[in-house]
């Protein structure tokens, strides 16, 4: 029997189109997990969406003179396209403005109210007087009362990741006009977040599987003590109060965006033809739910949204939160305004996906921060990815092609050298199967590209294309293990360069899906038919860094 795993990726604020921080951060990291869950025959739910809401997108509409709505649809199509040619594959990747989520939103709103876990009250919030209206959160700044420091927003210090009420800002101003606001009394709901902190401190206290980073953050944060926060906004873009009287407000954007995973887990099932069919990934005896987020997500997913699911009851809290640290790319920090980033439909339209795929994965933020470098892209393209593990496949299968008849050649007696491999090939195919499990990426494709290599040597070793003349039931062994393993590295790689895996699949004569072949090592019988291949990966001039590199900033 497989085992039940619920994933749940962030919801992109629709603002703005993707970049390699949104890739290695969140969606590649997930994307992996789920491939190898589903090669491995488990049961798999995987989810997201558009974040609609909130001010990052009605900041976008003012500056573009647009609807809201118009350029949170416009992203949300570029997103699509973007996960199909990146090849991220989700079951449903929604948004947060359709019927089925406002409903479900709404549900917890209104249960949570009425289990005391929502209460009214009035707060301050801040009122630009020279711009004359409220500010939302976003439109605040100030200094972090955790860190000092002086860029923190109103809801959340970028510099700590620690959540704010806007409230909390020293010296706040508003980020159009840099005038000091006023506060004015306005009356709101408010997340009784305390009530859980005993709750979510025993809890958190028993995920000693979690990263050490996300586990630390969130039991700091916890010891400092939970505040209320309040769910409710006086703005116009959003999930509307499900309560008369209440015509003005709207629900606080990161309330109902975590509700996503559930809104959308919902959506899958009805559109499945077969409504309860959700209930497993939420209810079910044993289910795993990972949560698959960028690091600055960390607190919404490790306290909000548990204290939320408790709140409600009934429903699973999450089992892992495997957030990446940041990526940085040429060595500073991403920002988008000042376009120091690499978006992914720019990239795609000149690269292969699997060679992006490679090097996030390669070089991945899991414990600390990681540089993306168009120089590093090109180097490990060119001697990991087609020297190595390409020309490796390329050199076995055009020689056993030509000089076997388009055949797998017959294994004759293995010698020692060739056993092995044989059993290194073993070994590895699982331990990246534990690695793969335990969410430890990094470590598992560099086993698989030290593999590819251990696989060369002894190909060299062999030299089948010398011995062919004089012994060629030796000359056909040594191709028979070579094209072996290079079946399992093609299992074994396939969540990470899915597109190339397949190509391999077919080379190697195997037809249909990688998928539906499983986490088997598999070898191909002597006699089966190969396709003549051509090469997996494109070598990249290194001229192209400098070019590349200069369209940034
Ligand atoms: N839109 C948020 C961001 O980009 C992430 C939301 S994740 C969710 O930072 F869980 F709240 F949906
Ligand atoms: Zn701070």
């Amino acid at each position: 029997m497989g085992e039940r795993i619920f994933i749940g990726v962030a919801w992109p604020y629709a603002n703005g189109p993707l970049h390699l921080g949104h890739i290695a951060g969140a969606y590649l990291p997930a994307d992996i997990f789920v491939r190898y869950h589903r090669i491995k025959g488990n049961e798999v739910l995987m989810v997201s969406g558009s974040d609609m809401h909130g001010t990052p997108i009605t900041l976008r509409a003012e500056e573009e003179g647009k609807k809201p709505s118009e350029v949170a649809n416009r992203y949300h199509q570029q997103f699509l396209e973007s996960w199909q040619k990146l090849g991220i594959i989700f079951d449903l990747f929604t948004n947060t403005e359709t019927v089925n989520h406002r409903a479900v939103s709404q549900d917890i709103f209104l249960t949570l109210l009425n289990k005391g876990y929502i209460y009214k009250a009035t707060m301050s919030q801040p009122f630009c007087p020279k711009c004359r209206r409220f500010l939302p959160d976003r439109y605040l700044e100030g200094t972090c009362p955790y860190c000092q420091s002086p860029s923190a927003r109103g809801d959340q210090c970028d510099m700590c990741g620690k959540p704010l009420n806007t409230v909390e800002l020293i010296k706040p101003h508003c980020r159009t006009c840099g005038t000091p606001p006023q506060f004015k009394d306005s009356e709101h709901f408010f997340l009784k977040l305390t009530a859980f902190t005993d709750r979510l401190l025993s809890w958190v206290k028993q995920q000693t599987h979690w990263r050490p980073n996300v586990l630390n953050f969130t039991l700091s944060f916890l010891k400092e003590g939970l505040k209320d926060r309040a769910i409710t906004r006086d703005i116009e873009w959003g999930i509307s109060v499900p309560l008369p009287g209440y015509e003005g407000k709207r629900l606080y954007v990161w309330f109902e965006a975590v509700i996503g995973y559930l809104s959308a887990s919902r959506e899958w099932a009805k559109s499945s033809g077969d409504e309860t069919k959700w209930r497993p990934f939420w209810q079910g005896d044993g289910v795993k739910s990972y949560y698959f987020i960028g690091k600055d997500n960390i607190p919404f997913h490790t306290i909000i949204w548990p204290a939320m699911l408790m709140g409600y009851g009934d429903l699973k809290l999450p089992y892992d939160v495997p957030a990446n640290e940041f990526l940085t790319i040429e060595g500073k920090k991403l920002s988008t305004s000042r376009n120091w980033a690499v978006w992914v439909l720019d990239y795609l339209e000149r690269y292969d996906p699997d060679a992006l795929r490679y090097l996030l994965s390669i070089n991945m933020s899991e414990t600390s921060d990681t540089d993306f470098s168009w120089r590093e892209l090109i180097r490990r393209n060119n001697d990991e990815l087609v020297a190595t593990y390409g020309n490796l496949v390329h050199r076995a299968l055009t020689f056993a092609y030509r000089n076997f008849d388009g055949c797998v050649p017959p294994a004759g007696a293995l010698d020692t050298q060739s056993r092995a491999l044989l059993g290194q090939a073993e070994a590895i195919f699982k331990t990246v199967d534990e690695l793969l499990y335990g969410c430890h990426f990094r470590e598992a494709i560099r086993s698989a590209l030290s593999l590819a290599q251990e696989t060369n040597r002894y190909l060299d070793a062999q030299s089948p294309w010398k011995v062919i003349k004089t012994d060629r039931p030796k000359a056909a062994t040594a191709l028979y293990v070579v094209i072996g393993v290079v079946s399992q590295l093609k299992t074994m790689l396939y969540p990470f360069l899915p597109f190339s895996s397949q190509k391999l699949h077919e080379y190697l004569g195997f037809t249909g899906p990688v998928e539906d072949f499983g986490w088997e090592s598999h070898l191909p019988v002597p006699g089966q038919k190969l396709v003549l291949p051509q090469p997996l990966f494109t070598k990249l001039e290194e001229t192209l860094a400098e070019i590349e590199t200069s369209r940034l900033g």
